[in-house]
């Protein structure tokens, strides 16, 4: 098979073209982190009242990343976690990390941390974060153990805490826009994300929230 130069041009059409659409939609999305730990009211109520309800409208311009540690702190390493909120929390940021590894849509992912803090704070479904949570995720609850009881696990809360330590949270949840803490935009975000995200990413899109 030769190639042909009408072939060159059609490959080099469709990078360039590719390059835009990409540039539209991909390279200017703001970078949102979010600094949480599962067993944390204040988190709780930022996820399920501020983010959830305003993903769908912002999901096209925001690359999200969750941090589940929080407060916590390894000791030796990774041999043990000590968490604000106890030993159960250790284990729910734990369960988070590995879940979210396996979910690759960001969207999904919003769904999942919004089931599983739900989840840990209703009494009357204790395990409603393992199987139903994950389920809906798309994740088997036993994949999830598997990275959990493997040093994968405890390698991803080392890093979590890596990425929490760069910042060093007063406030939990903490969120940063572009990798980066500002006091005012944590304090209006904690009141009303929507807001604050779609006046920063109205700044590269105009169209956003309108
Ligand atoms: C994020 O970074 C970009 C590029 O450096 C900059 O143009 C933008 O203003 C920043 N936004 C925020 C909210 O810091
Ligand atoms: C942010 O909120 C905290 C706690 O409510 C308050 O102490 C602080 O002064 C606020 N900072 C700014 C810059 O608004």
């Amino acid at each position: 098979m030769s190639v042909s130069k009408k072939d060159i041009l059609c490959l080099t059409l469709i990078l360039i073209l590719s390059f835009f659409c990409k540039d539209a939609h991909g390279l200017e999305k703001l970078n949102v982190d979010i600094l949480y730990e599962a067993l944390c009211p204040d988190s709780l109520r930022f996820v399920r009242n501020q983010l959830h309800p305003s993903w769908k409208e912002l999901e096209p311009y925001i690359n999200i990343h969750f941090v589940p540690f929080g407060k916590s702190q390894s000791i030796n390493d990774g041999e043990s976690f000590q968490c604000q909120h106890g030993p159960g929390e250790c284990n729910r940021n734990k369960i988070m990390s590995c879940a979210l590894q396996g979910i690759p849509d960001q969207s999904t992912q919003v769904e999942y941390v919004k089931c599983a803090m739900v989840s840990f704070f209703q009494e009357n479904d204790p395990l409603g974060f393992a199987e139903r949570c994950a389920t809906e995720a798309g994740l088997q609850w036993s994949e999830i153990m598997t990275c959990y009881n493997s040093n994968i696990g405890t390698m991803l809360q080392l890093q979590a805490e890596r990425e929490t330590q760069a910042i060093k949270p007063k406030f939990v949840p903490t969120i940063l826009y572009n990798k980066t803490f500002d006091q005012v935009l944590q304090n209006d975000s904690i009141r009303n994300f929507k807001q604050v995200a779609c006046s920063l990413v109205s700044q590269t899109h105009p169209n956003a929230c309108s």
